[in-house]
């Protein structure tokens, strides 16, 4: 009897367990949710940061700005920032404190998790990055939050703790990210490497070692060097297609990409097919030589200097080059899928029709459009090559 009465207590206990967790609320995690970066750079390290970031994360960014422009806060041994911070911390929960930001069109109610990226000064947390933290104390309660500190040299303890004084009520993901000026060119592989500690949600960076060039209808294959640079180009493509307007430079077709990546510049000379980085943010796309410090990226695949000037139009302006991690839609008879039709097409195909499907694409193998490739697709390629001359025909 004693047993059974014990039995019962255990079972009611059960129950009761059973009912608490029925009727708790599923415990948001970082892995869903929607993402807000934000960040206040003043000489634009931060700003890189977190497009970096954004690479690698589906989040909204935001940049916090001062209403007082044109300040110096390098002048005078950094005074004008060492004088920001004397106020704040003279009054830290007044608002008046702190120096006037500028409002931003992202609410932080939206959001379940924010990054922010805040620059060091004076060992301590930015003026105007702390700012942002204290007008959004209150929201920030409970959100997912996460915490990148950009600094020359100085370690980030004080700055960790401005953030725990801030916003007291945020849910941390985890350890905060410390990036020196002298990792900064490093820093794709550092928050790659912070965000899988912190079990976050992380857009697939696909392993590739080509991507797509199209010029006016046109496609080539682009080879890929592996750096810092072309993984940082891989994952912005695995947002959006980049296209950069280039212009010609006797040698070269070049323009800007839009955006920074990181650098590993050395000198080289550049020739013709190769494609290479200048000054962190222009593409130059050389069809002639040239001797400079560039950032390698990688080769154009080509078969005839000729056949690249026309594809690159040397000699022209304004030309629109898309840049994308998928050949555009197959061109019928393209089997090899390099963006245009030759006889390695018709090689291709018959390889196929022997059984070696190597190396083929089907999309452009199936010329006909019936679906199925056989001997009528590889009539249909003879015929585009011995009729027709559309103009991807080389
Ligand atoms: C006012 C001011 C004070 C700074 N104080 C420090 C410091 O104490 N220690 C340090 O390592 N870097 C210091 N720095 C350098 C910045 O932390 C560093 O360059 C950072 O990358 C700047 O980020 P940003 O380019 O996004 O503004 C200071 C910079 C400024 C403008």
């Amino acid at each position: 009897m004693k047993h059974f009465a014990f039995f019962v207590m255990i079972l009611m206990l059960c129950c009761c367990t059973e009912e608490i967790d029925v009727n708790a609320q599923p415990a948001q995690t970082p892995e869903t949710g929607r993402t807000l970066i934000a960040y206040y750079s003043y000489t634009g390290h931060c700003s890189q940061i977190a497009a970096t970031l954004a690479d690698f994360i589906d989040a909204d960014v935001v940049e916090v700005q001062t209403v007082a422009e044109n300040q110096d806060y390098n002048a005078n041994n950094y005074q004008l920032g060492r004088d920001l911070l004397n106020i704040i911390n003279a009054d830290p929960e007044n608002l008046d404190s702190y120096p006037a930001i500028k409002p931003v069109n992202k609410d932080v109610d939206e959001y379940d998790n924010i990054i922010f990226i805040t620059p060091l000064w004076h060992a301590q947390m930015a003026a105007p990055a702390q700012t942002y933290l204290f007008q959004n104390r209150a929201k920030l309660a409970g959100k997912h939050f996460g915490l990148i500190v950009s600094s020359h040299s100085s370690g980030i303890a004080t700055v960790v703790n401005n953030a725990h004084r801030l916003v007291p009520d945020a849910e941390w993901m985890g350890e905060s990210l410390w990036i020196n000026n002298s990792q900064h060119p490093n820093r794709a592989t550092l928050i790659e490497n912070w965000l899988e500690t912190l079990d976050f949600a992380v857009n697939e960076v696909p392993v590739t070692d080509k991507i797509y060039l199209t010029i006016d209808g046109r496609t080539k294959v682009m080879t890929l060097v592996d750096n810092a640079a072309t993984r940082e180009l891989v994952a912005a493509l695995g947002n959006a297609d980049i296209t950069a307007t280039v212009n010609d430079n006797d040698f070269e077709l070049w323009g800007d990409l839009g955006r920074t990546f990181t650098t590993s510049n050395e000198y080289m000379t550049c020739v013709a097919g190769d494609v290479v980085l200048y000054s962190s943010r222009y593409i130059c796309l050389f069809y002639g030589s040239n001797s400079y410090s560039y950032t390698r990226l990688g080769r154009i695949e080509y078969q005839s200097l000729d056949e690249l000037k026309n594809f690159l139009k040397a000699g022209q302006n304004n030309v629109q080059v898309t840049l994308s991690l998928n050949a555009p839609t197959a061109q019928a008879g393209d089997a090899d899928g390099n963006g245009y039709i030759n006889m390695d097409d018709l090689t291709a195909l018959i390889n196929y029709l022997l059984d070696d499907n190597s190396a083929i694409n089907p999309q452009g193998a199936n010329v006909d459009g019936v679906e199925g490739i056989g001997m009528d697709d590889l009539t249909a390629l003879i015929n585009i090559m011995l009729n027709e001359t559309p103009s991807h025909v080389y």
